[in-house]
């Protein structure tokens, strides 16, 4: 029975996060081997609980998974890679039975699957749970991990770095992963929890831009752990601004799913009422991909010194509005909005990080001991721009992966050595939480208007030279006071900072979300960004 365990013994396999990556890696492991599962905060409080729209799989007799693919290699910008975009593509189907299987209630029509329609899909191919998917695939696959005996689950810890062998008592030079020294946020100890395997499931790094639709948590903890222990990092400049974000002086970071625009919502100039996406995508409009329709939204805001555009659907019958976006109604009307009766104001925002650490088809990063899965990698799944609800999709084929994988070279993998203890001479309690405080805000500032929609060298290096004052700050700070979880991600979001300004400084061309006015047109080939550390 299910444990919310707090036992330092090592286990067979380590799973660092507990969105859809995580606890389906740790689900695919268990019938063979015991899991630990870490998670910082609650277990539920990752980007899926928070997915709105859907899951993206081939399910529809007019649709194909050429079709699938291709949509997805176009919103990419070509950039993606066509294997792996075969691989999970080929792969949805199953991804949604088994969901299916373990209680998911998606939405049904008569005896199929209800799908709906997001930007960049040339068809109806997005299963989902009214408008609030996330969170009922957060909820089934962690009851399921609940109820297993081999799993354990430890929220409230907050990953540190990884132990590799240069924390072995005896010191050895090699890579190799054996755990992670991570934070119990409660009584503030630095605990050590060893395997055989560990499998990274972090998510993205979203809170480095001021306006994100991710939770508090998306700071890039895994990213940077990965790159500080030896593995590449790619594409960190294709960072994802979702179109339509609520505007609200109090609400900062509210989603107004991608389906409103699928169902028939318009996006209007607020002031005219005028259609815009005429003038930027005309046979496209409004189901553009979401490069396109964010620049479209910043460019008028820019261009008419607004706040927000409008997207409004109040044209649909008011049950059908309130029958397929049930929360989002609700939410909205709290804030005294009738969502079937008058638009939206909306933004763009941060919404998804494309880039990540560089993983295989078996999940392999760089590192041995190392799997990845979720938006904390770079699979070559989303090239410059990830198609609208192929996120959740390459959680599952990726995390149910880095499980098999594990499983089918269990017996190469050796148990733990004996490894030091965290360093315990940093026991000064900070007396400057505003130092911290303050460079957060700085960084997310720095990094919306220098790094966002629209960019250019001269800002790019200007945020790259805030960050290097910033690292000297930072580390000085890390190294002289006891760990807390805000200082640990203010140390990794710099970090994730540094990878996508570098990455875009690297990148001499616009090629999907990344946009540049120096280099405005696509170069001949399309190239990741691999920084190697
Ligand atoms: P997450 O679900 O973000 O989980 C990360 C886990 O890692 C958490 O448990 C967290 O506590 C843990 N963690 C992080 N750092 C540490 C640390 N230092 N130590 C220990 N644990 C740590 N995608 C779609 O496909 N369809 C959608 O409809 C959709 N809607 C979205 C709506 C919103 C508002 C947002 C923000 C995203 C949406 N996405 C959607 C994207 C998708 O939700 C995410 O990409 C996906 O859920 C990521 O899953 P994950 O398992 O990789 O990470
Ligand atoms: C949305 O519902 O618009 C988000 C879908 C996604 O991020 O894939």
């Amino acid at each position: 029975m299910a444990k919310h365990g707090g036992r330092n013994e090592p286990y067979d396999v380590l799973v660092i996060g507990s969105g859809a990556a995580g606890l389906t890696a740790a689900l695919a492991l268990a019938p063979s081997v015991r899991v630990l599962v870490l998670a910082k905060g609650s277990l539920t409080g990752g980007s899926t609980a928070w997915a709105q729209g859907g899951i993206a799989a081939v399910l529809d007799a007019g649709d194909t998974f050429e079709d699938h693919i291709r949509d997805t290699m176009v919103a990419g910008a070509g950039l993606n890679d066509r294997e792996t975009v075969e691989f999970v593509i080929e792969r949805a189907p199953q991804s949604i039975d088994r969901l299916c299987e373990l209680g998911v209630p998606f939405n049904r029509e008569e005896h199929a699957l209800h799908l709906t329609r997001e930007g960049g899909h040339s068809h109806r191919r997005i299963v989902h749970v009214d408008d609030a998917t996330g969170w009922a695939v957060q909820s089934a696959l962690l009851k399921a991990a609940e109820d297993h005996p081999n799993i354990t689950l430890l929220p409230g810890r907050t990953c540190i770095d990884f132990i590799t062998d240069r924390h072995r008592e005896a010191f050895s030079a090699a890579g190799r992963v054996w755990g992670v020294y991570a934070l119990d946020e409660a009584s503030g100890h630095v605990e050590r929890h060893l395997a055989r395997a560990t499998v990274l499931a972090t998510g993205g790094a979203g809170r480095v831009y001021q306006f994100s639709t991710a939770p508090r948590g998306a700071t890039g903890d895994g990213i940077a752990m990965a790159w500080r222990a030896g593995a590449r990092v790619s594409n960190m400049e294709m960072m994802q601004f979702h179109p339509t974000c609520l505007y609200n002086l109090d609400v900062k970071n509210f989603l107004i799913t991608e389906a409103v625009r699928g169902e028939g919502g318009h996006l209007l100039h607020p002031e005219t009422g005028r259609r815009f996406m005429v003038d930027y995508d005309p046979e496209r409009m409004e189901l553009a991909p979401r490069d396109v329709v964010a620049r479209a939204i910043d460019d008028q805001i820019k261009r008419f010194g607004l706040d927000y555009v409008h997207l409004d659907i109040s044209h649909q019958p008011e049950d059908f509005v309130r029958g397929h976006f049930p929360t989002i109604h609700e939410k909205l009307l709290g804030l005294g909005i009738d969502m079937t009766k008058q638009p939206i104001p909306v933004v763009p925002a941060q919404h998804y990080t494309c880039g990540g650490v560089v993983v295989d088809l078996a999940a392999r990063t760089d590192v041995p001991g190392l799997w990845a899965a979720g938006e904390c990698t770079e699979s070559g799944l989303h090239g410059a721009n990830r198609l609208a609800s192929n996120s959740l999709l390459e959680c599952f084929v990726f995390g149910e992966a880095a499980a098999q994988d594990i499983l089918a070279h269990w017996d190469t993998l050796e148990a733990p050595p004996a490894i030091l203890p965290w360093d315990e001479s940093r026991v000064t309690d900070s007396d400057e939480e505003v130092v911290i405080k303050q460079n957060w805000t700085e960084i997310r500032r720095f990094m919306w208007n220098y790094v966002g929609i629209v960019r250019t060298t001269k800002r790019l290096e200007r945020a790259a030279s805030r960050i290097e004052l910033l690292k000297r700050e930072v580390e000085d700070y890390y190294g002289a006071f006891r760990v807390t979880t805000d200082l640990i991600e203010l140390r990794n979001l710099l970090q994730a900072a540094e990878l996508i300004v570098q990455s875009a400084l690297r990148r001499k061309e616009s090629r999907g979300l990344h946009y540049t006015l120096d280099y405005p047109a696509l170069a001949d080939e399309a190239k990741d960004t691999v920084l190697v550390p």
